[in-house]
């Protein structure tokens, strides 16, 4: 060949714009959450964009380079998700631009979000908060050689429709914000099992497909054996597949469960939080009923 071995050139000058995140495909939104590695299935995208509103950014010829959403709870409440730069393009300001948008949109409603490791200095900066560690628990299922234990005077059976209102019920004093609108769209795609004293529910765990198989979530208890007795079912109907669950619930008899199960920890993100003045701070439950199982990381 006896050419130069190599050579430079710039080709980094263009601009981009910032559009409503419905203006493009939603194969162009999947192309960007594989470009970062994320496992999500364009149905996931689809659910995301049906419930949730944001922005992307796009370059001079549309091509989608960032983006970054929030999902509405209520009126003063919304967690924030799929914010994301192409990693050709991060640490040049994309990601502080789209979520100042965010930020603009939510102006009177108090925020929460996972952040990964990578966004961690982005959302500092623009004042979140750490809560609480999230364990992603992941990986090819079997059931642990246990007996199955149910607690004393409980009994689990499958939900079905009349199951709703009390399933959003607990979801709402475990997350501290009710969740209605994205229970309720959640509740037809997924299965769910419920544990129940004197005919009323007090855990539940709900199973949808996901990603790279199915996701547990949401799952709210009020101990690790009321949880371990619901999620135990979705382990047994999903035994050599891939199931993964988001837990805030560190160490204890449900973390040594999920393991056996096949579920270790794959990785780790933080859930933070930004109060907004005049807006209750919306905490979720620490004690009593609490989160065993998020929807996701971008719902919460
Ligand atoms: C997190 C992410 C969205 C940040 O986007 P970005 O366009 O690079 O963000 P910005 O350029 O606006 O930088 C934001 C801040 O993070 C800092 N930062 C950016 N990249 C960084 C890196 N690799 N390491 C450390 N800090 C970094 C910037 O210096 C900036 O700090 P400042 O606000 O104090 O000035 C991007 O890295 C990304 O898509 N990562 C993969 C997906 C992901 O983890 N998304 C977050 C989901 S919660």
């Amino acid at each position: 060949m006896g050419g130069q071995a190599s050579e430079s050139k710039v080709i980094d000058s263009f601009e981009l714009r910032i559009e409503d995140v419905d203006s493009v495909d939603i194969e162009q939104l999947h192309a960007l959450s594989i470009s970062v590695g994320w496992p999500l299935r364009a149905e996931d995208l689809r659910f995301l964009r049906e419930f949730g509103r944001g922005y992307v950014a796009l370059d001079e010829i549309g091509r989608v380079t960032g983006s970054a959403m929030w999902f509405p709870h209520g009126e003063d409440f919304a967690t924030v998700g799929m914010v994301i730069t192409s990693p050709r393009l991060q640490a040049n300001g994309t990601g502080q631009w789209l979520m100042q948008h965010v930020l603009a949109d939510c102006q009177g409603r108090a925020l929460r979000l996972n952040s990964t490791r990578a966004a961690r200095r982005l959302y500092d900066s623009l004042g979140f908060q750490p809560v609480k560690t999230v364990y992603q628990c992941q990986g090819v299922v079997h059931l642990p050689a246990e007996p199955p234990t149910v607690p004393e005077g409980a009994t689990v059976r499958a939900l079905d429709a009349t199951d709703l209102p009390a399933v959003v019920e607990l979801d709402a004093r475990a997350f501290g914000v009710a969740r209605d609108v994205l229970i309720g769209k959640l509740f037809p795609q997924s299965v769910g099992y419920g544990l129940f004293r004197d005919g009323a529910l007090t855990a539940f765990a709900l199973c949808r497909p996901f990603g790279r198989g199915h996701v547990v979530g949401p799952s709210v208890a009020a101990d690790d054996a009321e949880a371990i007795a619901v999620v135990r079912p979705h382990v047994l109907d999903h035994g050599g597949s891939f199931l993964r669950l988001d837990t805030h619930r560190e160490g204890g008899a449900f973390a040594g469960f999920l393991a056996r199960a096949g579920m270790p920890v794959f990785d780790t993100v933080l859930t933070m939080s930004l109060t907004r003045e005049g807006v209750d701070a919306k905490a979720a439950a620490t004690e009593g009923t609490v989160t065993y199982g998020l929807v996701s990381q971008a719902l919460g």
